[in-house]
């Protein structure tokens, strides 16, 4: 074992020695200490190793991961450090007598998309409510049927606050303030940024937007959902998109599911967006559980509902034809042009 960590150490040493720049830093660690990094399956897999042995392994894990990620913030100043010497150096180049680019900027791709959405549901009756981004855990976990210590936790990466509240995970956290406050029947869309503790790359960032929806009345079914959805892509895109539900999984849905809209690209022919198969992820979904109802005060016996949860991002992006989410965040102007929004 004490081998297999010196390789994996030399191994990553030779990595960060070669990387040019601080994105590749950042894959050299996701590699070896990011979630599915080398140095963390050991951990995982530390079940196989007997119980005498566990403590000394995963010290030497520990001390392993301890160097690696010295080794990385010595690399990264000094690249910071590179890269502030190159910008000085191609500054004195910089003529300032060339008449400034017309950039104005525009609204970003997402609060475009959010605001079209919020149009879009507050003409089918829905009401637009705000949710807080530090919420307690009981909103953003127990209340919607994820108790403590359930495996769906550990899909949500979260940062605490010092105080025991969190920085909300994802918009469900406001379902049952929401479900307090009327009582009863409501159509409500609730957008926010939501923040999870994930590596970055092409598809993740740490901070998001989510947009979700809820409908409760007397007897609401699948029908219900499918309907408002079908509508909402519809309009979003600007053509008739059509939509199919998989089951899919959540604590706070029964069923739950994952709803494919027709790739709006090809029109459902097969295209390399849709990977071939006329079909594009697009959000989970379900009606909503009885005992998430019944933690908001509403008597499932009487009142069903659906509930939805869209990434922005993800809808932005297919809709400007954005690859990569980090442009979102980036501050830079120039993304904005290719996608007719400058
Ligand atoms: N809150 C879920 C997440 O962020 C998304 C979600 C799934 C929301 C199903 C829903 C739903 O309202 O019904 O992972």
């Amino acid at each position: 074992m004490k081998e297999e960590l010196n390789k994996i150490k030399l191994a990553c040493v030779q990595e960060i020695e070669n990387a040019r720049e601080v994105n590749g830093l950042e894959e050299v660690r996701v590699k070896y200490l990011g979630k599915k990094g080398e140095l963390t399956l050991i951990l995982r897999n530390m079940g196989n190793v007997s119980a005498e042995e566990r403590p000394l392994i995963g010290k030497m894990v520990n001390e392993t991961r301890e160097e690696i990620e010295k080794e990385l913030t010595t690399k990264k100043a000094k690249l910071e450090e590179e890269a502030i010497l190159k910008s000085l150096e191609n500054a004195k180049k910089i003529d300032f007598s060339i008449p400034a680019e017309d950039t104005l900027g525009s609204l970003h791709p997402i609060t475009v998309v959010q605001r079209e959405i919020e149009e879009i549901f507050k003409s089918m009756g829905f009401t637009v409510e705000e949710g807080f981004e530090v919420e307690s855990e009981y909103n953003n976990f127990e209340a919607v049927n994820v108790p403590k210590y359930h495996p769906a936790r550990d899909m949500q990466d979260t940062f605490w606050l010092e105080n025991g509240e969190l920085l909300k995970t994802h918009t469900s956290a406001a379902q049952n303030r929401i479900m307090r406050k009327y009582n009863g029947p409501l159509k409500a869309i609730f957008p926010g940024r939501c923040f999870r503790n994930e590596d970055l790359d092409a598809s993740h960032e740490n901070t998001f937007f989510q947009l979700e929806g809820m409908m409760i009345d007397k007897d609401i079914s699948v029908s219900n959902l499918i309907y408002f959805m079908k509508i909402m892509l519809s309009e979003v895109f600007g053509k008739e998109v059509n939509v199919r539900l998989r089951p899919g999984y959540f604590p706070f849905v029964e069923p739950g599911f994952e709803l494919d809209a027709s790739c709006m690209y090809c029109g459902g022919k097969g295209c390399k967006v849709c990977k071939n198969s006329g079909w594009i992820e697009l959000c989970p979904c379900g009606l909503i559980h009885p005992k998430v109802l019944e933690m908001g005060g509403i008597n499932p016996d009487e009142y069903s509902g659906f509930a939805f949860g869209l990434g922005l991002a993800r809808l932005a992006m297919m809709k400007y034809s954005i690859t990569d989410i980090r442009l979102l965040n980036s501050g830079d102007l120039r993304f904005l042009k290719p996608i007719g929004l400058n």
